[in-house]
C-alpha cells in the first residue's frame, strides 16, 4: 500500500525534481535501490570504557536482523549523521540499507532528524543513486507528524546544490523520495506532514536559488520579476515598483542607496489576504535587497567582496516564507516589502556626510554608505507600517558585527516587545533554527544622534549590530517589531553532511511558524 501525497515542485526546475511518496509497506517489503534507517546511540554510560550502543529506530524485524552483525561488530557507532550502507542486504527487498546516525538517544530532537533526512539525500545523491526510502523513525521522543514534516524539510534541502551555472551541471537528484511509515499509522495525519514538509522545503529552496544568483543575473529588476512569477503562481497579489514609485513615497533613505547604481531600484510589495478576514493583525515582513553591496563610495576591500551577491538575503528570505504562506494558508492577513537595490560607487552616488530624508520625515546623516541596509530598511519599515502593518519582522544580512558577536552558529534577534519576542521563541523551537536575542536600550540610541540631524547610519566600532538595530527601531516606531540579522547564517561557508556549501534559505522556516502562531 504505496501513496503519492505529492509530486513534482510547484514551478522552477531549479528547485529540484524530487517525487515524495508515502508508503505504508512493512520495511523489509520495500523495493527500492535506497532503504535508509535511522539509529541513536543508547549508551547512557560517561568514560572511555563506555562502548556506544547504536539501536535502529524501528521495530520491523526484517531490517533489524539485515542490521545485527554490523551494529554487534563495534564498527558503527550511530554519532551525529554518521553513515553506513550495506549492500544487498539480507532479507530485504531493497537494493541497499543505508543507517544515518543521530548521535545520543538522550539528545535526540525532530531537529537532528530533519538534519539526518538531508544526510541520507547527500549520501544518495553522488553515488548516482536516483531512489530512496527513509523509515520514519519510531520513538516515544519523536512524534510521527512533526517527524514526517522534517524528514521531507531535510531531504528537499538536502538535494539542493548551488553549481546551476556549470556546464557539465548533472542533475543528480534524488528523483524519488519516500517516507516509510509503520503500518497501521495513521494516513491522513502523516499525508498533511508530507504535504507541509513539501512546501516549506521546497520554499526554503526557492529562497537559495534566489541567494544564490550573482549580481548580474539577478538585479533589483529580476528580483521583482521572480517574486511576482511566484506570487502569481501561488495566488498572492504582488506589485513591483521602481525609481518613481520611491520619490513619490518620498523615500530619501532607500533612493540614497540605489542612486549610485545604473540598476533601478525595485519596491517588490506581496500581500497575503486569506478570504474572510478583516479584522486581526496584519503581519509585516520588510527584508533588505541588496542584490550587490560594495560598499558604495566607502568601498569594500576586495577579497571576499564576490560573497555580498547574497546581502540581498533578507528580502530573499521573505518572498521564501510569502511563497510557503500561500500555500498553507495560516489565518491571518500577511504583507511583504522588499527593499531591492544595489550598492554601488559613482558620481552619482551618496558620499559620507550627506543628509537623506526619509520616508518617516526623519533626516539621516551618512557617515558610512556600506551601511546600506538599515537605510533601505527604514523606508521599509515605514512603508509596511503606511499598508497597514501591525507587527513587523524584519531580516537582513546587516552587520558583520552581528557575525563577531555570534559566530555562524546563532543568528541575532531584537525586539521592542516581549510578547511578540515569545511568539519566536516559539517558532524557532519548531523551525529548529537559532537566533539568539541581543538587547536594545536608549544608551545605545546614544551612539546613532547626529549633531547636524536626528540619527546618522553608524554608531562607532563597538556593539555594531545592535547600534544597526537601534536604528531600525526609531522607524518601527511604536509598532511592535522583531528584528533578524542573518549575515553570520545566510551562506554555508563549509557543506555540512545535510546541507550543501553555499545560500542557507535561513529565516525562511522561523518566520512562516511565527506567521502561523498568529
Ligand atoms: N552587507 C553588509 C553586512 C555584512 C558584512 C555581512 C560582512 C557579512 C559580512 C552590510 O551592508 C555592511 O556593510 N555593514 C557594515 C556596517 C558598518 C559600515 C557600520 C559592516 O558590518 O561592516
Ligand atoms: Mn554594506
Ligand atoms: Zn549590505
Amino acid at each position: 500500500m504505496a501513496k503519492t501525497v505529492a509530486t513534482n515542485s510547484l514551478f522552477d526546475d531549479r528547485i529540484g525534481a524530487m517525487r515524495t511518496q508515502l508508503s505504508f509497506t512493512h520495511l523489509a517489503q520495500i523495493e527500492t535501490e535506497l532503504l535508509a534507517v535511522l539509529a541513536t546511540d543508547t549508551q547512557t554510560a560517561k568514560g572511555s570504557d563506555a562502548k556506544p550502543e547504536p539501536a535502529l529506530l524501528t521495530t520491523d524485524d526484517g531490517v533489524k536482523t539485515a542490521a545485527a552483525a554490523v551494529l554487534a561488530s563495534g564498527e558503527y557507532k550511530a554519532g551525529d549523521n554518521e553513515a553506513l550502507l550495506l549492500h544487498a542486504p539480507a532479507g530485504l527487498a531493497a537494493k541497499r540499507l543505508l543507517i544515518v546516525g543521530l548521535g545520543k538517544q538522550a539528545k535526540l530532537t525532530v531537529h537532528r532528524v530533519r538534519n539526518a533526512a538531508g544526510t541520507a539525500v547527500r549520501f544518495t545523491k553522488p553515488r548516482g543513486i536516483r531512489e530512496l526510502a527513509l523509515a520514519l523513525p519510531e520513538s516515544d521522543l519523536l512524534p510521527a507528524d512533526l517527524c514526517a514534516r522534517a524528514i521531507v524539510e531535510g531531504a528537499v534541502v538536502g538535494d539542493f546544490d548551488p553549481d546551476t551555472y556549470r556546464s557539465d551541471r548533472k542533475d543528480q537528484s534524488v528523483q524519488s523520495f519516500t517516507v516509510a511509515a509503520p503500518p497501521g499509522s495513521s494516513i491522513a495525519t502523516l499525508e498533511a506532514a508530507v504535504t507541509e514538509g513539501i512546501v516549506i522545503g521546497e520554499s526554503q529552496n526557492f529562497t537559495r536559488s534566489l541567494v544564490n544568483e550573482p549580481g548580474n543575473k539577478l538585479t533589483p529588476t529580476v528580483l521583482g520579476q521572480r517574486a511576482s512569477q511566484m506570487a502569481h503562481e501561488v495566488g498572492l497579489t504582488s506589485a513591483v515598483h521602481s525609481t518613481e514609485k520611491l520619490h513619490e513615497l518620498k523615500m530619501g533613505a532607500f533612493w540614497s542607496v540605489s542612486q549610485g547604481s545604473e540598476e533601478p531600484p525595485a519596491l517588490i510589495v506581496l500581500r497575503y489576504d486569506p478570504e474572510g478576514v478583516t479584522e486581526g493583525p496584519v503581519l509585516g515582513l520588510v527584508g533588505k535587497g541588496i542584490t550587490f553591496d560594495t560598499g558604495g563610495i566607502s568601498i569594500k576591500r576586495s577579497d571576499g567582496m564576490e560573497k555580498m551577491k547574497y546581502d540581498m538575503a533578507g528580502g530573499a528570505a521573505m518572498i521564501g516564507a510569502m511563497r510557503a504562506i500561500a500555500l498553507l494558508k495560516p489565518n491571518v492577513r500577511v504583507l511583504c516589502v522588499v527593499c531591492a537595490a544595489e550598492n554601488m560607487p559613482d558620481g552619482k552616488a551618496q558620499k559620507p556626510g550627506d543628509v537623506q530624508t526619509s520616508m518617516s520625515g526623519k533626516t539621516i546623516e551618512i557617515i558610512n554608505t556600506d551601511a546600506e541596509g538599515r537605510l533601505v530598511l527604514a523606508d521599509g519599515l515605514s512603508f509596511a507600517r503606511q499598508l497597514g502593518a501591525t507587527h513587523l519582522i524584519d531580516a537582513a544580512t546587516l552587520t558583520g558585527a552581528c557575525v563577531v558577536a555570534l559566530g555562524m552558529i546563532n543568528g541575532g534577534a531584537f525586539s521592542n516587545d516581549d510578547t511578540t519576542y515569545a511568539k519566536f521563541e516559539t517558532a524557532l523551537a519548531t523551525s529548529g533554527e537559532k537566533f539568539w536575542r541581543l538587547p536594545l536600550g536608549e544608551e545605545y540610541g546614544e551612539l546613532i544622534k547626529s549633531d547636524i540631524g536626528d540619527i546618522k547610519n553608524t554608531g562607532g566600532r563597538w556593539g555594531g549590530a545592535i547600534t544597526a538595530a537601534e536604528f531600525l527601531r526609531v522607524f518601527a516606531e511604536d509598532t511592535p517589531w522583531i528584528h533578524l540579522d542573518i549575515a553570520g547564517l545566510a551562506w554555508v561557508e563549509d557543506s555540512k553532511p545535510h546541507i550543501a556549501k553555499g545560500p542557507s534559505g535561513v529565516a525562511v522556516r522561523s518566520i512562516l511558524e511565527w506567521v502561523r502562531s498568529y
